[in-house]
């Protein structure tokens, strides 16, 4: 995410997503989110408003991009806690094991640089029986809508300041020590076609 595109990203890239139902989508998302709680790759904090009201008892949400996180501590009284905002990748958590019950991330892991790094981090900082919310955009599994994006995925990166659109994030997160509860591929309303579609669900991080 390059500083232009963290400029345009609340009006002109979600804009039109955000009111057609992904804002609605991102609350379903995060409906359960309880306790102490991280969300990674934050961004702008569109999130912030469709946390639940009650049960969250800390809010801490990670942004390594500076001009996004700029917007995020303006928007931060949308929040139903305090927002402590924090500088850093999701593959390099600056925060003890087991201190979270609930870590959350929306349209993140199409730009992490690594995946499953990202992913043995989310596992490493939730309590056991804490859970991973999740809705990112994803690997079509149409044959000749995955080869589509398969083939424009350099240009888009290029084009969006890192998105990879064809990642296969619910076999990343089946490869995880995450136990994956419900995934369920939707619509991404109003998205380009190479960005659908979008995946939400939440996993677990066993007991033992
Ligand atoms: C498409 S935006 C999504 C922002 C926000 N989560 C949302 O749902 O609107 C991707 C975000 O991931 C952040 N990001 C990029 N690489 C990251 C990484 N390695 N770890 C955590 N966040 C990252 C970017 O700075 C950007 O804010």
């Amino acid at each position: 995410m390059n500083r232009f595109t963290a400029l345009i990203y609340d009006r002109f890239l979600m804009g039109a997503s955000q009111q057609a139902g992904l804002a609605e989508r991102r609350r379903e998302a995060l409906a359960s989110a309880r306790g102490e709680v991280l969300e990674i790759g934050a961004g702008t904090g569109l999130n912030l408003a469709v946390y639940p009201r009650d049960g969250i008892t800390r809010l801490v949400c990670t942004e390594p991009n500076q001009a996004m996180s700029r917007q995020l501590d303006a928007r931060s009284f949308e929040a139903p806690v305090a927002v402590e905002v924090v500088a850093a990748s999701a593959e390099q958590l600056p925060f003890e094991d087991a201190s979270f019950d609930c870590v959350a991330g929306t349209l993140v892991l199409c730009e992490a640089s690594s995946p499953p790094a990202a992913l043995a981090e989310i596992a490493r900082v939730l309590r056991p029986g804490g859970h991973y919310l999740f809705l990112e955009h994803v690997r079509s599994v149409d044959h000749d809508h995955a080869k589509m994006q398969d083939r424009w995925a350099p240009v888009w990166r290029r084009m969006s300041g890192g998105c990879n659109c064809n990642r296969d994030t619910l076999a990343t997160i089946n490869a995880s020590p995450l136990t994956i509860e419900s995934a369920e591929i939707g619509r991404f309303p109003k998205a380009p076609k190479i960005v659908k579609p979008l995946l939400i669900g939440s996993a677990v991080l066993p007991l033992t």
